[in-house]
Protein backbone atom coordinates (compact mmCIF):
# COMPACT_ATOMS: atom_id res chain seq x y z
CA UNK A 1 0.00 0.00 0.00
CA UNK A 2 1.20 3.08 -1.30
CA UNK A 3 -1.37 6.19 1.02
CA UNK A 4 0.77 7.48 3.64
CA UNK A 5 -0.96 8.50 7.26
CA UNK A 6 0.42 11.34 9.57
CA UNK A 7 -0.29 11.08 13.17
CA UNK A 8 0.42 14.50 15.48
CA UNK A 9 0.56 13.91 19.17
CA UNK A 10 2.87 10.68 20.38
CA UNK A 11 1.22 9.81 23.73
CA UNK A 12 -1.12 7.40 24.74
CA UNK A 13 -3.68 7.86 21.85
CA UNK A 14 -1.26 8.76 19.33
CA UNK A 15 1.54 6.23 19.13
CA UNK A 16 -1.78 3.64 19.32
CA UNK A 17 -3.13 4.69 15.89
CA UNK A 18 0.83 4.99 14.65
CA UNK A 19 0.83 1.15 14.68
CA UNK A 20 -2.99 0.71 13.63
CA UNK A 21 -1.92 2.25 10.21
CA UNK A 22 1.71 0.81 9.93
CA UNK A 23 0.08 -3.01 11.02
CA UNK A 24 -1.75 -2.55 7.68
CA UNK A 25 0.86 -1.64 5.65
CA UNK A 26 0.38 2.16 5.73
CA UNK A 27 3.41 4.59 5.26
CA UNK A 28 3.16 6.77 8.85
CA UNK A 29 4.53 10.04 9.11
CA UNK A 30 4.06 11.06 13.02
CA UNK A 31 5.24 14.18 14.62
CA UNK A 32 4.94 15.77 17.90
CA UNK A 33 5.73 19.33 19.14
CA UNK A 34 7.71 18.20 22.46
CA UNK A 35 11.46 16.78 21.34
CA UNK A 36 11.26 14.31 24.09
CA UNK A 37 8.11 12.41 22.55
CA UNK A 38 9.63 12.32 19.23
CA UNK A 39 12.96 11.36 20.97
CA UNK A 40 11.29 8.45 22.93
CA UNK A 41 8.81 7.51 20.40
CA UNK A 42 10.18 4.62 18.38
CA UNK A 43 11.20 3.06 22.03
CA UNK A 44 7.58 2.98 23.15
CA UNK A 45 6.63 1.37 19.87
CA UNK A 46 8.98 -1.35 20.06
CA UNK A 47 7.63 -1.80 23.89
CA UNK A 48 4.52 -1.92 22.61
CA UNK A 49 5.41 -4.59 20.21
CA UNK A 50 7.56 -6.51 22.70
CA UNK A 51 4.85 -8.88 23.87
CA UNK A 52 3.22 -10.24 20.87
CA UNK A 53 6.82 -10.28 19.28
CA UNK A 54 7.41 -12.64 22.90
CA UNK A 55 4.86 -14.99 22.31
CA UNK A 56 5.14 -15.47 18.88
CA UNK A 57 2.18 -13.64 17.87
CA UNK A 58 4.67 -11.02 15.51
CA UNK A 59 6.99 -12.64 13.55
CA UNK A 60 10.56 -10.46 13.66
CA UNK A 61 10.10 -9.68 9.97
CA UNK A 62 6.35 -8.19 10.46
CA UNK A 63 7.92 -6.80 13.48
CA UNK A 64 10.79 -4.88 11.51
CA UNK A 65 8.28 -4.30 8.58
CA UNK A 66 5.67 -1.94 10.97
CA UNK A 67 8.51 -0.25 12.59
CA UNK A 68 10.06 0.62 8.86
CA UNK A 69 6.82 1.60 7.78
CA UNK A 70 6.89 4.65 10.23
CA UNK A 71 8.98 7.23 10.18
CA UNK A 72 9.41 10.22 13.53
CA UNK A 73 9.63 13.21 12.01
CA UNK A 74 10.52 17.02 13.05
CA UNK A 75 7.05 18.86 12.44
CA UNK A 76 4.33 19.42 10.98
CA UNK A 77 4.89 20.72 7.50
CA UNK A 78 7.06 17.18 6.75
CA UNK A 79 3.95 15.69 7.30
CA UNK A 80 2.90 17.11 3.32
CA UNK A 81 2.51 13.75 1.60
CA UNK A 82 -0.44 12.14 3.93
CA UNK A 83 -3.67 11.76 2.58
CA UNK A 84 -4.83 11.52 5.98
CA UNK A 85 -3.57 13.14 9.44
CA UNK A 86 -5.26 12.23 12.65
CA UNK A 87 -4.18 15.03 15.45
CA UNK A 88 -3.91 13.70 19.26
CA UNK A 89 -2.85 16.35 20.48
CA UNK A 90 -3.99 17.97 24.30
CA UNK A 91 -7.27 18.06 24.48
CA UNK A 92 -7.31 21.52 23.83
CA UNK A 93 -9.51 23.72 21.61
CA UNK A 94 -6.90 26.28 21.23
CA UNK A 95 -4.29 24.02 20.37
CA UNK A 96 -6.53 21.94 18.21
CA UNK A 97 -7.52 24.65 15.99
CA UNK A 98 -3.60 26.21 15.97
CA UNK A 99 -2.89 22.35 14.65
CA UNK A 100 -5.47 22.44 12.06
CA UNK A 101 -4.17 25.77 10.60
CA UNK A 102 -0.34 24.52 10.27
CA UNK A 103 -2.17 21.32 9.30
CA UNK A 104 -3.71 23.11 6.67
CA UNK A 105 -1.50 25.51 5.59
CA UNK A 106 1.31 22.14 5.08
CA UNK A 107 -1.13 19.13 3.56
CA UNK A 108 -2.23 18.73 0.06
CA UNK A 109 -5.76 20.56 -0.70
CA UNK A 110 -7.51 17.23 -0.66
CA UNK A 111 -6.05 15.64 1.97
CA UNK A 112 -8.35 14.96 5.10
CA UNK A 113 -7.95 16.37 8.91
CA UNK A 114 -9.06 14.30 11.43
CA UNK A 115 -9.23 14.74 15.37
CA UNK A 116 -9.76 12.03 18.11
CA UNK A 117 -10.97 14.36 20.41
CA UNK A 118 -12.98 12.62 23.29
CA UNK A 119 -14.85 15.45 24.31
CA UNK A 120 -14.79 18.78 21.88
CA UNK A 121 -17.43 18.78 19.02
CA UNK A 122 -15.82 18.45 15.90
CA UNK A 123 -17.95 21.37 14.67
CA UNK A 124 -16.40 23.66 17.17
CA UNK A 125 -12.97 22.72 15.98
CA UNK A 126 -13.65 23.27 12.60
CA UNK A 127 -15.07 25.93 13.17
CA UNK A 128 -11.76 28.32 12.47
CA UNK A 129 -10.99 26.13 9.13
CA UNK A 130 -10.46 27.74 6.07
CA UNK A 131 -11.06 24.49 4.45
CA UNK A 132 -13.59 23.00 7.26
CA UNK A 133 -14.98 20.29 4.85
CA UNK A 134 -12.00 18.38 4.90
CA UNK A 135 -11.63 17.83 8.82
CA UNK A 136 -13.89 15.55 10.87
CA UNK A 137 -13.52 13.05 13.55
CA UNK A 138 -12.26 9.67 14.22
CA UNK A 139 -12.25 8.71 17.47
CA UNK A 140 -10.25 5.81 18.67
CA UNK A 141 -10.13 3.79 21.73
CA UNK A 142 -7.71 3.10 24.10
CA UNK A 143 -5.42 0.63 23.53
CA UNK A 144 -6.13 1.99 19.94
CA UNK A 145 -3.94 -0.59 18.20
CA UNK A 146 -6.36 -2.98 20.00
CA UNK A 147 -9.67 -1.73 20.00
CA UNK A 148 -11.39 -2.61 16.89
CA UNK A 149 -14.36 0.32 17.17
CA UNK A 150 -13.46 3.79 15.57
CA UNK A 151 -16.66 5.95 15.83
CA UNK A 152 -16.62 8.39 12.82
CA UNK A 153 -18.29 11.86 13.37
CA UNK A 154 -19.40 14.45 10.56
CA UNK A 155 -19.67 17.71 11.37
CA UNK A 156 -22.49 19.57 9.06
CA UNK A 157 -19.73 20.36 6.56
CA UNK A 158 -17.80 17.73 6.30
CA UNK A 159 -17.25 17.11 2.28
CA UNK A 160 -18.39 13.07 1.70
CA UNK A 161 -14.85 12.37 0.08
CA UNK A 162 -13.31 13.18 3.06
CA UNK A 163 -15.59 10.59 5.07
CA UNK A 164 -15.24 7.94 2.26
CA UNK A 165 -11.22 8.51 2.52
CA UNK A 166 -11.41 8.18 5.84
CA UNK A 167 -13.60 5.55 6.06
CA UNK A 168 -12.09 3.24 3.84
CA UNK A 169 -8.48 4.05 5.22
CA UNK A 170 -9.51 2.95 8.36
CA UNK A 171 -11.52 0.17 7.49
CA UNK A 172 -8.35 -0.93 5.56
CA UNK A 173 -6.45 -0.81 9.26
CA UNK A 174 -8.79 -3.52 10.28
CA UNK A 175 -11.34 -1.55 12.59
CA UNK A 176 -14.74 -1.16 12.41
CA UNK A 177 -15.89 2.23 11.68
CA UNK A 178 -19.42 2.91 13.27
CA UNK A 179 -21.09 6.63 12.11
CA UNK A 180 -21.49 8.58 15.41
CA UNK A 181 -23.17 11.73 15.77
CA UNK A 182 -21.15 15.05 16.48
CA UNK A 183 -23.10 14.70 19.80
CA UNK A 184 -21.63 14.86 23.56
CA UNK A 185 -19.80 11.73 24.30
CA UNK A 186 -20.87 10.17 20.11
CA UNK A 187 -21.89 6.94 20.59
CA UNK A 188 -19.91 5.49 23.67
CA UNK A 189 -18.81 7.72 25.99
CA UNK A 190 -22.61 8.63 26.39
CA UNK A 191 -24.31 5.74 26.34
CA UNK A 192 -22.08 3.91 28.60
CA UNK A 193 -22.80 6.58 31.74
CA UNK A 194 -25.90 4.55 33.19
CA UNK A 195 -23.53 1.58 33.35
CA UNK A 196 -21.80 3.64 35.82
CA UNK A 197 -24.67 6.07 36.99
CA UNK A 198 -26.94 3.79 38.14
CA UNK A 199 -24.32 1.54 39.86
CA UNK A 200 -22.88 4.45 41.70
CA UNK A 201 -26.55 5.27 42.64
CA UNK A 202 -26.93 2.06 44.09
CA UNK A 203 -23.95 2.38 46.04
CA UNK A 204 -25.67 5.87 47.87
CA UNK A 205 -28.97 3.58 48.50
CA UNK A 206 -26.81 1.23 50.47
CA UNK A 207 -25.88 -1.91 48.23
CA UNK A 208 -22.75 -3.09 48.55
CA UNK A 209 -20.06 -2.25 45.30
CA UNK A 210 -19.38 -6.56 45.10
CA UNK A 211 -23.19 -7.06 45.16
CA UNK A 212 -23.51 -4.65 42.14
CA UNK A 213 -20.77 -5.74 40.25
CA UNK A 214 -21.55 -9.33 40.70
CA UNK A 215 -25.33 -8.78 39.37
CA UNK A 216 -23.83 -7.36 36.57
CA UNK A 217 -20.97 -10.66 36.20
CA UNK A 218 -23.83 -13.33 36.25
CA UNK A 219 -25.93 -11.15 33.63
CA UNK A 220 -23.34 -11.85 31.04
CA UNK A 221 -20.83 -8.65 31.49
CA UNK A 222 -17.31 -8.92 31.10
CA UNK A 223 -16.22 -6.85 34.56
CA UNK A 224 -19.35 -4.95 36.53
CA UNK A 225 -19.58 -1.07 36.57
CA UNK A 226 -17.42 -0.32 39.35
CA UNK A 227 -14.81 -3.07 38.63
CA UNK A 228 -14.89 -1.08 35.14
CA UNK A 229 -14.47 2.41 36.76
CA UNK A 230 -11.31 0.79 38.96
CA UNK A 231 -9.38 -0.32 35.39
CA UNK A 232 -10.20 3.19 34.09
CA UNK A 233 -9.38 5.29 37.20
CA UNK A 234 -11.83 6.80 39.32
CA UNK A 235 -10.31 9.98 38.14
CA UNK A 236 -10.52 9.88 34.54
CA UNK A 237 -14.24 8.97 35.03
CA UNK A 238 -15.15 11.69 36.80
CA UNK A 239 -13.91 13.79 34.63
CA UNK A 240 -16.05 12.24 31.61
CA UNK A 241 -19.03 12.14 33.64
CA UNK A 242 -18.11 15.48 34.60
CA UNK A 243 -17.85 16.60 30.77
CA UNK A 244 -20.62 14.84 29.61
CA UNK A 245 -22.84 16.44 32.68
CA UNK A 246 -21.90 20.14 31.45
CA UNK A 247 -22.51 19.47 28.22
CA UNK A 248 -25.82 18.28 28.85
CA UNK A 249 -26.45 21.31 31.07
CA UNK A 250 -26.96 19.13 34.15
CA UNK A 251 -29.66 17.02 33.38
CA UNK A 252 -30.30 14.75 35.74
CA UNK A 253 -29.81 11.46 33.41
CA UNK A 254 -26.08 12.41 33.66
CA UNK A 255 -25.75 13.21 36.73
CA UNK A 256 -22.13 13.43 38.91
CA UNK A 257 -22.83 10.80 41.99
CA UNK A 258 -21.31 11.77 45.30
CA UNK A 259 -19.64 8.34 45.72
CA UNK A 260 -17.66 8.76 42.57
CA UNK A 261 -16.64 12.38 43.88
CA UNK A 262 -15.63 11.21 47.03
CA UNK A 263 -14.10 8.03 46.14
CA UNK A 264 -11.72 10.96 43.80
CA UNK A 265 -11.43 12.88 46.39
CA UNK A 266 -10.08 9.50 48.83
CA UNK A 267 -7.67 8.88 46.25
CA UNK A 268 -8.87 5.52 45.77
CA UNK A 269 -8.65 5.84 42.05
CA UNK A 270 -8.67 2.12 41.22
CA UNK A 271 -5.66 0.01 39.87
CA UNK A 272 -3.57 2.40 39.36
CA UNK A 273 -3.84 3.97 43.20
CA UNK A 274 -3.69 0.01 44.48
CA UNK A 275 -7.45 0.58 45.97
CA UNK A 276 -11.07 1.21 44.37
CA UNK A 277 -14.73 -0.05 44.81
CA UNK A 278 -13.32 -3.22 44.18
CA UNK A 279 -10.09 -3.66 43.62
CA UNK A 280 -7.86 -5.58 44.93
CA UNK A 281 -10.71 -7.54 45.73
CA UNK A 282 -13.20 -9.25 43.74
CA UNK A 283 -17.18 -9.26 42.87
CA UNK A 284 -18.22 -12.19 44.80
CA UNK A 285 -21.43 -14.23 44.83
CA UNK A 286 -24.46 -12.59 43.02
CA UNK A 287 -27.28 -11.52 45.53
CA UNK A 288 -30.23 -12.92 45.34
CA UNK A 289 -32.00 -10.21 43.37
CA UNK A 290 -28.93 -9.87 40.83
CA UNK A 291 -31.67 -10.17 38.36
CA UNK A 292 -33.13 -6.96 39.34
CA UNK A 293 -30.24 -4.87 39.72
CA UNK A 294 -28.94 -5.92 36.24
CA UNK A 295 -32.54 -4.89 34.98
CA UNK A 296 -32.24 -2.02 36.41
CA UNK A 297 -28.69 -0.80 34.67
CA UNK A 298 -30.13 -2.00 31.70
CA UNK A 299 -33.61 -0.40 31.94
CA UNK A 300 -31.56 2.87 32.04
CA UNK A 301 -29.11 1.70 28.95
CA UNK A 302 -31.87 1.34 26.47
CA UNK A 303 -33.53 4.47 28.07
CA UNK A 304 -30.13 6.62 27.37
CA UNK A 305 -29.56 4.88 23.70
CA UNK A 306 -33.37 5.46 23.37
CA UNK A 307 -32.93 9.42 23.83
CA UNK A 308 -30.01 9.30 21.07
CA UNK A 309 -32.22 7.77 18.87
CA UNK A 310 -34.85 10.56 19.46
CA UNK A 311 -32.35 13.28 18.72
CA UNK A 312 -31.33 11.23 15.40
CA UNK A 313 -28.00 10.38 16.82
CA UNK A 314 -27.16 7.21 15.16
CA UNK A 315 -29.08 3.92 14.00
CA UNK A 316 -29.71 0.97 15.97
CA UNK A 317 -27.93 -1.31 14.71
CA UNK A 318 -24.66 1.11 14.88
CA UNK A 319 -25.50 1.86 18.22
CA UNK A 320 -25.72 -1.91 19.63
CA UNK A 321 -22.37 -2.44 17.39
CA UNK A 322 -20.38 0.40 19.47
CA UNK A 323 -21.40 -0.57 22.32
CA UNK A 324 -20.47 -3.83 22.42
CA UNK A 325 -17.03 -3.11 20.57
CA UNK A 326 -16.33 -0.15 22.94
CA UNK A 327 -17.30 -1.20 26.28
CA UNK A 328 -17.65 -5.30 25.79
CA UNK A 329 -21.04 -5.47 26.56
CA UNK A 330 -22.55 -9.17 25.69
CA UNK A 331 -25.00 -7.43 24.26
CA UNK A 332 -26.57 -3.57 22.74
CA UNK A 333 -29.20 -1.90 24.40
CA UNK A 334 -31.64 -2.29 21.02
CA UNK A 335 -30.80 -5.96 21.82
CA UNK A 336 -31.98 -5.26 25.75
CA UNK A 337 -34.91 -3.97 24.90
CA UNK A 338 -35.72 -6.94 22.85
CA UNK A 339 -34.71 -9.48 25.47
CA UNK A 340 -36.64 -7.58 28.30
CA UNK A 341 -39.15 -6.13 26.30
CA UNK A 342 -40.59 -2.73 26.64
CA UNK A 343 -43.88 -3.43 29.18
CA UNK A 344 -40.78 -4.74 31.76
CA UNK A 345 -38.45 -1.29 31.05
CA UNK A 346 -41.36 1.14 30.84
CA UNK A 347 -42.16 -0.13 34.43
CA UNK A 348 -38.43 -0.29 35.89
CA UNK A 349 -37.88 3.19 35.10
CA UNK A 350 -41.36 4.33 35.86
CA UNK A 351 -40.81 2.59 39.65
CA UNK A 352 -37.20 4.70 39.67
CA UNK A 353 -38.90 7.83 38.64
CA UNK A 354 -41.02 7.70 41.24
CA UNK A 355 -39.27 6.64 43.99
CA UNK A 356 -36.01 9.18 42.89
CA UNK A 357 -34.77 11.88 45.19
CA UNK A 358 -35.27 15.42 44.20
CA UNK A 359 -32.34 15.73 42.72
CA UNK A 360 -33.06 12.90 40.07
CA UNK A 361 -36.67 13.77 39.32
CA UNK A 362 -36.73 13.17 35.35
CA UNK A 363 -33.72 10.94 35.24
CA UNK A 364 -35.74 8.08 34.22
CA UNK A 365 -38.52 9.80 31.71
CA UNK A 366 -38.81 7.18 29.47
CA UNK A 367 -37.53 7.95 25.88
CA UNK A 368 -40.05 7.76 22.60
CA UNK A 369 -38.29 4.39 21.77
CA UNK A 370 -40.22 2.92 24.87
CA UNK A 371 -44.13 4.17 24.11
CA UNK A 372 -46.78 1.64 23.56
CA UNK A 373 -47.25 1.59 20.08
N1 LIG B 1 -6.55 8.52 26.56
C1 LIG B 1 -7.68 8.03 26.10
O1 LIG B 1 -8.22 7.02 26.61
C2 LIG B 1 -8.33 8.68 24.92
C3 LIG B 1 -9.31 7.96 24.19
C4 LIG B 1 -9.87 8.53 23.04
C5 LIG B 1 -9.50 9.82 22.66
N2 LIG B 1 -8.57 10.52 23.41
C6 LIG B 1 -8.20 11.87 22.91
O2 LIG B 1 -6.94 11.75 22.24
C7 LIG B 1 -6.19 12.97 22.40
C8 LIG B 1 -4.84 12.65 23.02
O3 LIG B 1 -5.06 12.01 24.26
P1 LIG B 1 -3.88 11.17 24.96
O4 LIG B 1 -4.52 10.45 26.09
O5 LIG B 1 -3.11 10.41 23.96
O6 LIG B 1 -2.98 12.36 25.52
P2 LIG B 1 -1.43 12.33 25.96
O7 LIG B 1 -1.28 13.42 26.94
O8 LIG B 1 -1.01 10.95 26.31
O9 LIG B 1 -0.67 12.72 24.60
C9 LIG B 1 -0.77 13.98 23.98
C10 LIG B 1 0.51 14.22 23.20
O10 LIG B 1 0.32 15.39 22.40
C11 LIG B 1 1.49 16.17 22.48
N3 LIG B 1 1.09 17.55 22.21
C12 LIG B 1 0.45 18.39 23.04
N4 LIG B 1 0.21 19.56 22.41
C13 LIG B 1 0.69 19.42 21.14
C14 LIG B 1 0.71 20.25 20.00
N5 LIG B 1 0.19 21.48 20.03
N6 LIG B 1 1.27 19.77 18.86
C15 LIG B 1 1.79 18.52 18.82
N7 LIG B 1 1.79 17.70 19.87
C16 LIG B 1 1.25 18.13 21.02
C17 LIG B 1 2.06 15.93 23.85
O11 LIG B 1 3.46 16.18 23.88
C18 LIG B 1 1.72 14.45 24.07
O12 LIG B 1 2.79 13.63 23.63
C19 LIG B 1 -7.08 13.91 23.20
O13 LIG B 1 -7.82 14.70 22.32
C20 LIG B 1 -8.00 12.93 23.97
O14 LIG B 1 -9.24 13.53 24.31
C21 LIG B 1 -7.98 9.97 24.50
Amino acid sequence: MDACVGVVGLGTMGLGIVLVYAQAGFRVLATDSFPAARATARDKLVAVLAPRLAKGALDQATHDAILARITIVEDVPALAPAGLVIEAIIEEIAAKRVLVAALEASLAPDAVIATNTSSLSVASIAAGAKQPERLLGLHFFNPAQVMKLVELVAHPGTAPEALTRARDWTLAAGKVVIDAPDRPGFIVNRCARPFYGEALAMLEEGRSPGEIDAAMQAAGYRIGPLGLIDLIGADINLAATEGLSRAMSGHPRYHVFAALRDQVAEGALGRKSGRGFIHPGEAGPAPTDAARIALRIEATLINEAGWLLAQGGGTRDGIDSALKLGLNFPRGPVEMLAAHGAHAIRATLAALEAAAPNHLKTRYLPAPILEPS
